[in-house]
């Protein structure tokens, strides 16, 4: 059964959150039920950490599967050794640096942080969100707050409070409306239990940026087949970030990315397909007279982050079959970021023009 409840949704100041409703919202996570909270990169499903039953209504309020472990969230590197244990000198240099912010880092579990928040596995991932309101409910409520992004599972995630309401009306105690999160992609997850710190999910926070500190990092998402010859299987790869709607992701020589989905565009109108495009704004002129929902994305990359999970949304509402993009040809940065969303939400398959 899907953990079910009232929910409420409170308006709170982005940059001076309201006492009172911080409170609130503290005692909400004390009593074991579920908060929703904005940080810098996406919306949080936060429960209190130390709590395994407060735990295991984030995954029954999600629909996500055991298997997959749930950040834990903290306002001081002084609450590190209560979480952790075995810290390496890395991680310090790493959180003096780019704490508070979108960086998560994998270490070796405290006994006292239950099982189910890493679902069951040695390690535990933390991390101290950039943002005010998530600050003020981590300090005055004084817990480690599990939270994974507060969407159902397989969903974008939630970058707006209505987001979490359209995903989880009726299964969150609270939400905390402070509007849209800023970079709008999630954290860098970044393992330090190996022999070698290993990225294995890129975002709000750099390859390049972390290289300055540990230039033997690498990268290996899980579950990710970045191999799009014909007899990569898409077995391997966790259908996640997607739009209810098929996604066609098209990589290659400009002219001819625009041609192919131009292309592929008139097919679908032919088979009597909703097709919906997303784009950069400069770009959207290519598109114009096609019968399709054209939806720009900004230009820079950070525009692009920032708008990418609500425009897949926004296709999905428009009740789109099919959304066709470009694969960014920018690795860097947030690029890294960007290419791996998009990827995951076309199930590995890259169309080669
Ligand atoms: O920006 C973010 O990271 C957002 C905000 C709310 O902080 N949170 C977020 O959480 O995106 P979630 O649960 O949607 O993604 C957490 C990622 C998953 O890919 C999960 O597999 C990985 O972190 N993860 C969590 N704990 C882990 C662990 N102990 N070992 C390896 N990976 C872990
Ligand atoms: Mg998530």
């Amino acid at each position: 059964m899907r953990y079910s409840t009232h929910t409420r949704l409170l308006f709170v100041d982005a940059l001076h959150p309201q006492p009172e409703i911080i409170q609130e919202a503290a005692e909400t996570l004390h009593a074991g039920h579920l908060v929703a909270f904005p940080t810098e990169t996406v919306y949080g499903l936060g429960a209190n950490a130390r709590d395994p039953l407060a735990v295991a209504r984030i995954y029954s309020a999600k629909a996500r599967p055991a298997s997959d472990p749930v950040i834990v969230h903290l306002h001081s590197i002084n609450q590190l050794e209560t979480v952790a244990v075995a810290i390496p000198d890395t991680a310090r240099l790493l959180a003096a640096n780019f704490w508070p912010g979108p960086l998560t880092m994998v270490l070796k579990r405290h006994p006292d942080i239950p099982a189910n928040v890493s679902a069951g596995l040695s390690t535990v991932a933390v991390r101290i969100p950039n943002h005010p309101v998530a600050a003020a409910l981590l300090k005055t409520s004084n817990l480690p707050v599990a939270a994974p992004s507060a969407n159902l599972f397989s969903r974008p995630s939630a970058t707006t409070a209505q987001h979490v309401l359209d995903d989880l009306k009726g299964h969150v105690d609270l939400i905390l409306d402070a509007g849209p999160a800023v970079i709008g992609v999630e954290s860098t997850v970044l393992d330090l239990t190996q022999d070698s710190p290993i990225v294995l999910r890129p975002g709000g926070v750099s390859l390049e940026a972390l290289r300055q500190f540990i230039p033997n990092v690498t990268l290996h998402t899980k579950h990710l087949y970045i191999d799009d010859s014909p007899s990569a299987s898409p077995g391997l790869l966790i259908k996640h970030y997607s739009p209810r709607a098929r996604l066609l992701l098209f990589s290659g020589p400009f002219e001819s990315v625009i041609a192919h989905m131009r292309q592929k565009a008139l097919e679908l109108r032919a088979e009597n397909k909703r097709v919906g495009i997303m784009t950069p704004d400069a770009e959207a002129q290519h598109f114009h007279q096609l019968d399709a929902h054209i939806l720009t994305l900004g230009t820079s990359l950070e525009q692009i982050s920032h708008h990418l999970f609500g425009v897949m949304r926004q296709l999905d509402a428009l009740g789109v079959d099919v959304i066709l993009t470009r694969a960014l040809a920018d690795p860097t940065g947030l690029g890294a970021a960007l290419a791996d969303r998009l990827l995951r939400a076309a199930e590995g398959n890259i169309i080669s023009c």
